[in-house]
């Protein structure tokens, strides 16, 4: 069914550049494209996983569809509504329904406000519900996930990783939203935990319909929960491909390099080793041509001169390499 629906959200050709100062006059030098001409869309009720190496854009991606950071260009349409075109009242209106969780929920919870009250105060703000009716639905979305109801009462620093993380999702929760954008939000759990914090995902998913817009370094993590994924490098999308298509059968380089770091549940899959040497390329002075030629065990002349275009290589995937 989910083919017919229209996309939650969508992103068309977006740009993120930082300016680079220099000089006492701090004048503009360059910038770093953290996010260099990216697109995709996410279904209601799909998750669309986001990896690539650690400096690639995702959170910036993240952030910048959030107007947490503003854009350099391009378009972000949530339910069909361009979110640049808001103004601060009507985007502040919308808040509620695009949450982001992120991989440290502790840096944001003040150490001297008990977890309920940090819980309930986002609907207090947006005037969501009544003062009489916060107390109610803030031990609902902890018993959701996975949290007891003692817990309201207690203080950030009583709490281990893994139940700080379902703090976090709980107070994305506790809002109703949409959309959920969750960078890294299992990268700093040891991996027992993690699997559990991914089962909450996927369980909140399954009960409330949420869509997911799901970070990671570690593509290993967003198999086990993306529908769709998405490849990054030095801002630019290498490859965009279901989850299936992707692991059986990855097509950029770059995929196939950080595939052949995933151990193979089953060995039947025969996955060729790449390893990657050296470390990404200043975003602020990206290589020519094919950003990835500077690593890719394939390149050939023609990398380093011409821009490999992102184009369509089946009915609902897409990659960017002069050799696919
Ligand atoms: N506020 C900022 N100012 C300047 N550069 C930034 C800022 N935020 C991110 N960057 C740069 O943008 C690039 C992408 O960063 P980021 O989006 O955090 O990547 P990722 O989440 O994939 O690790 C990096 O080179 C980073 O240094
Ligand atoms: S375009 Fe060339 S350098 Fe880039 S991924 Fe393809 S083969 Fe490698
Ligand atoms: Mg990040």
């Amino acid at each position: 069914m989910s083919e017919i629906l229209q996309p939650l959200l969508e992103v068309n050709h977006l740009k993120k550049y930082f300016p680079i100062k220099s000089g006492l006059l701090s004048r503009t030098v360059g910038n770093v494209k953290a996010v260099d001409d990216i697109s995709f869309s996410i279904k209601p009720g799909e998750t669309f996983g986001l990896v690539g190496e650690s400096g690639s854009g995702k959170s910036t991606v993240g952030r910048t569809i959030l107007r947490l950071t503003d854009k350099t260009d391009g378009e972000v349409k949530f339910k069909g509504i361009d979110l640049y075109d808001l103004s601060p009242q009507e985007l502040r209106r919308l808040r509620p329904k695009m949450q982001l969780i992120f991989q440290d929920p502790y840096s944001s919870l003040n150490p001297r406000v008990r977890i309920g009250d940090a819980i309930g105060e986002a609907l207090l703000d947006h005037g969501l519900v009544p003062q009489a009716e916060v107390r109610d639905r803030v031990l609902e979305v902890l018993a959701a996930c996975g949290l007891s109801s003692y817990h309201i009462d207690r203080f950030p620093h009583e709490f281990s990783g893994g139940q700080r993380q379902r703090v976090g999702i709980a107070r994305a929760l506790v809002l109703n939203p949409d959309l959920i954008i969750a960078d890294e939000p299992v990268s700093a759990l040891d991996v027992s935990i993690q699997a559990q914090i991914i089962n909450l995902f996927r369980k909140m998913q399954e009960t409330r319909g949420l869509t997911y817009l799901f970070i990671s370094h570690d593509l290993s993590v967003v198999e086990h929960l993306c529908s769709q994924i998405g490849v990054m490098y030095l801002g630019s999308m290498m490859e965009r491909a279901s989850r299936d298509e992707l692991f059986r059968d990855p097509l950029h380089p770059y995929t196939k390099a950080l595939l052949s770091a995933v151990p193979v549940p089953i060995p039947k899959l025969k996955r060729e080793r790449i390893v990657l040497s050296g470390e990404l390329p200043n975003p602020a002075d990206p290589p020519s041509g094919c950003k990835f030629h500077t690593r890719c065990p394939y390149a050939v002349a023609r990398c380093r001169e011409e821009v490999p275009l992102f184009r369509n290589v089946g009915s609902d995937r897409s990659v960017a390499c002069h050799l696919v």
